[in-house]
């Protein structure tokens, strides 16, 4: 088989890869070692920025998103018992779209089916072959048989866990790390959202987070153990401890269910570079990690895809290779600003275990600042609703 990208990881970087090559007459290959039930059965973050509202506009599958979506113009910080907001439309003039992940992805199958493009399930043993020549590969098995695709290049959107990352050579590939001394375990319950708007609640208990899906879903996180599981929180326990840590008001005002989900996600920082390698490009978390704190996985993800698909654009439709030969750099400049911000929100707001009194009255000292400061309100807001790609 030939196509002219492959594309491996039947993602949400991968798809939305995939339908706007697809849009620019490009003819790509997706990957994918799950089944499609099994991608959209993870539960994801929910928060689009201006940038990933535009790609999937430009990929002409926005409908949904804009007919369900939720547009927020800003969000609640609270600690020590009181609530402060940081105003997006004031600071920035924009907003973001509270707009579960599992439903993009969703959505990019859909689109990628009803336009009859190729997705490959349940592939295993992908392998990348000549990465740096003009003639690359990549070999898999699906259905036990045997597989080549040859094609012009291969983007790696496989994930933390996938293959491409580590097909760039140890002596080349350098990697940046930090893991945080806790995890999140978030639930989904069908409950109204507490507050029209997203609360990120720091309290010496531990970080919480009250978000939503729709009216009727909502999604809540607290802080917790990395040595804890799933099974050691009852519901009840999890609500007592979201109760704890979000303001009065809050709480009291809080409806509570059932959990229909509960997981807990380990939290880290981590960066790739380069992010690519001959013909072979890192998109989205085969690249980088970020805590979700800043709700910055996907939104960084789609700043990845817009660099490489501008750059496959021009290579293809212009015959300039300028993107394809920048893609890297210009997509670690914006990658580390996100990890930056992740870092910061994260350190903010989470009860770190070997904290040091002076360090927590500096934590303390940095929620009031940007309680009572515009400036610091408008660094958030500018970083939370998207840097420019
Ligand atoms: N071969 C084929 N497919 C693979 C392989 C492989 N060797 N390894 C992983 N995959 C698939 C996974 O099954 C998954 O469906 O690649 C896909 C990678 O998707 P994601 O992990 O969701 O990564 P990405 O598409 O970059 O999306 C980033 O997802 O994890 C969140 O916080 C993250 O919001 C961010 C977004
Ligand atoms: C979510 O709704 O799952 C969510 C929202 C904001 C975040 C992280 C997760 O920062």
């Amino acid at each position: 088989m030939r196509t002219q990208v492959v594309i491996i990881g039947g993602g949400p970087s991968g798809l939305l890869l995939a339908q706007l090559l697809m849009k620019s007459g490009i003819e790509s290959v997706v990957l994918e070692r799950k089944t499609k039930d099994y991608v959209l059965a993870r539960i994801r973050a929910g928060i689009l920025e201006q940038g990933m509202i535009g790609l999937l506009r430009e990929a002409g599958v926005s409908d949904r998103m804009e007919a369900e979506g939720y547009v927020h113009d800003g969000t609640l910080i609270a600690a020590e018992n009181a609530t402060f907001r940081i105003d997006f439309k004031k600071h920035t003039g924009t907003t973001v779209m509270v707009y579960g992940q599992t439903e993009v992805t969703r959505d990019l199958y859909e689109a990628r089916e009803k336009a009859g493009g190729k997705i490959v399930y349940e592939v295993e043993g992908v392998t990348i072959h000549d990465a740096k020549t003009d003639a690359p590969y990549v070999t898999y098995t699906v259905g036990g048989q045997d597989q080549r695709i040859d094609c012009d290049y291969i983007a790696g959107c496989d994930g933390f866990h996938g293959v491409s990352r580590k097909t760039i050579p140890d002596g080349v590939r350098r990697e940046f790390e930090k893991v945080y001394p806790f995890g999140w375990l978030g639930i989904l319950s069908e409950t109204p959202p507490v507050d029209d708007e997203l609360i990120y609640a720091s309290s010496p208990e531990g970080f919480a987070l009250c978000s939503m899906r729709n009216a009727n879903l909502s999604r809540y996180y607290v802080q917790c153990p990395l040595t804890d599981k799933p099974e050691d929180w009852s519901d009840a326990a999890f609500w007592e401890a979201l109760k704890r840590r979000i303001p009065e008001e809050a709480a009291d005002k809080l409806i509570t269910g059932p959990s229909i989900e509960k997981s807990i996600a380990p939290l880290r920082s981590f960066v790739t570079e380069p992010m690519q390698w001959g013909r072979l490009f890192l998109c989205g978390d085969a690249a980088h990690i970020v805590p979700p704190t800043g709700a910055k996985g996907l939104n960084t993800a789609a700043s990845d895809i817009h660099y490489l698909y501008h750059a496959l654009r021009d290579h293809y439709l212009d015959g300039s290779d300028e993107g394809i030969d920048q893609y890297s750099a210009k997509a670690l400049a914006r990658v580390w600003k996100a990890e930056r911000f992740s870092w910061w929100m994260t350190s903010l707001l989470h009860h770190f275990p070997d904290q040091s009194d002076f360090d927590l009255r500096m934590q303390q000292a940095d929620i009031a600042f940007l309680r009572d400061n515009e400036a610091a309100q408008k660094a958030m807001a500018e970083n939370y609703v998207g840097l420019p790609y």
